[in-house]
């Protein structure tokens, strides 16, 4: 599909909507086999406005077929974000004769005075058909402005359903027999709130480690102006079946990213391995991007893992789904040409400098020394479309690494947007970028080897 504009920014494997606007993934779940994404959607225009649920699945999370769209606004408000149930054993009753009933529960949002309340609506044909349930609300809003985007989740230790969800300034936790009737459980974070932000879309799930089973806490953060760009925090800790604790991860804040543009992200619902997606453009600038009839777009899929690091356990990401495409790469020196706009590099080595450049001088640099790894994007393309895109808190993304000695790195680009993956996942990076012809030479300094592959 063209992109009306400059050019075409239209990433070739990597989600994004058929026309007009898309921010956060919703919904997500793994059935029969097809990869189920539901995603914030304004149909008619490619900026924000009112909330539908677009929907997509995919066998591969490379490929998309689009769907026709899944919830649309209603008496109770446009559809904000949210999450969906797998139904298997009919807790709902929504099935009927032996039907799954998939159960979709989002936030209700008025958009006259902003009130927020939690809805849901079912379908008994895998996903694509839903109905709304007649008792909605199913949560009315508590006195709270900020009051969104349910996570629903299996609770094993009590045999019920939970669900955790953004509550201004920290997460609430719910529990339920049925996905109707609601209690709540526990809260988190009020105190653990340091950077004093609005929380937005937080997710719950639990991973292995070698000292057995950990909780992670998912907290995507506004951004406060001047100071910090939005981001995603995550809490390590423990669940108790009824509320989130976090142990001994001390005080500084963790982050899941440490680029720009990877926002709203939370895992897919019944599937054994925590896979995420997030928004892939950060929404301090959303509104702006010059990408023409469409906006908006999702990383790719990631696997996360905890790692047992010097400081203790850190969240790792790693693309997930991707090993067939790898083993198709070849290697490439300093000034060769690159094999078109989507392609993945495997990166080894101790320190140095890669760069994407373009016939316009313009370039992206991912520069990797033993301590810190940097991606400068302020000369990468297009910048002036919004004030705070290339602004000195969105320039350059630094991070410390988390381990020492020989980098291992994979590099993801399709046509707009890089993700670095560091460390084995624990330096991840996502950003847009927007040069206005094709990269279409790397420069490999330092003491690097690197392998390219086709992202296609
Ligand atoms: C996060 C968010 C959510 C909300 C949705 C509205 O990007 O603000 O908190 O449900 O987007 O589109």
């Amino acid at each position: 599909m063209s992109t009306r504009g400059v050019r075409n920014f239209r990433p070739k494997v990597h989600f994004t909507p058929p026309r007009n606007w898309s921010n956060d993934p919703n919904g997500m779940v793994y059935m029969d086999g097809l990869w189920h994404l539901y995603y914030q959607h304004h149909p008619e225009q490619p900026v924000w406005g009112p909330m539908h649920w677009g929907h997509a699945a995919s066998r591969d999370l490379l490929h998309w077929e689009h769907h026709s769209i899944a919830l649309h606004p209603d008496e109770l408000g446009y559809i904000f974000s949210g999450s969906m149930a797998y139904d298997k054993e009919n807790t709902s009753g929504f099935g009927k004769a032996g039907e799954i009933p998939v159960v979709a529960m989002y936030t209700s949002h008025r958009p006259e005075g902003g009130h927020e309340c939690q809805s849901i609506a079912y379908s008994v044909d895998g996903g694509y058909h839903f109905e709304k349930y007649y008792g909605n609300p199913v949560i009315d809003n508590p006195g709270l402005e900020d009051f969104r985007d349910p996570k629903v989740f299996w609770n094993k230790k009590r045999n019920c359903w939970s669900m955790i969800l953004a509550a201004k300034d920290c997460a609430y936790i719910y529990a339920s027999e049925d996905l109707k009737s609601w209690e709540r459980t526990g809260e988190f974070g009020r105190e653990e709130n340091l950077v004093n932000s609005t929380w937005e879309c937080t997710d719950l799930f639990p991973l292995q480690t070698e000292e057995g089973e950990k909780w992670v806490l998912l907290a995507s953060m506004m951004a406060i102006p001047g100071r910090c760009c939005a981001n995603i925090q995550y809490f390590i800790g423990e669940f108790d079946g009824d509320t989130f604790r976090t142990g001994t991860q001390g005080k500084e804040p963790l982050w899941l990213d440490f680029g720009f543009d990877n926002y709203a992200g939370v895992t897919f619902h019944n599937y054994d391995k925590s896979i995420y997606l997030g928004w892939g453009v950060s929404p301090e600038y959303a509104n702006l991007v010059p990408t023409g009839e469409f906006a908006g777009l999702m990383t790719a899929a990631r696997e996360l893992s905890l790692i047992k690091t010097e400081k203790g356990h850190r969240l790792a990401a790693k693309p997930f789904g991707l090993d067939h495409l790898r083993a198709v790469s070849y290697p490439v020196a300093d000034g060769d040409s690159l094999i078109g706009e989507c392609f993945g590099l495997k990166v080894l080595g101790r320190s140095g400098k890669i760069t994407f450049s373009n016939e316009k001088k313009q370039e992206l640099v991912i520069e990797i020394e033993e301590e810190n790894i940097r991606i400068d994007r302020s000369r990468a393309g297009a910048c002036d479309f919004s004030e705070k895109y290339c602004d000195k808190l969105h320039s350059v993304a630094e991070a410390k690494r988390l381990l020492s000695g020989e980098i291992d790195m994979e590099i993801l680009f399709d046509v707009s947007y890089l993700e670095v993956f560091a460390d084995k996942g624990l330096e991840t990076a996502s950003m847009t970028v927007y040069p206005d012809v094709p990269y279409e030479k790397i420069s490999v300094q330092g003491d690097l080897t690197v392998q390219i592959y086709q992202l296609q």
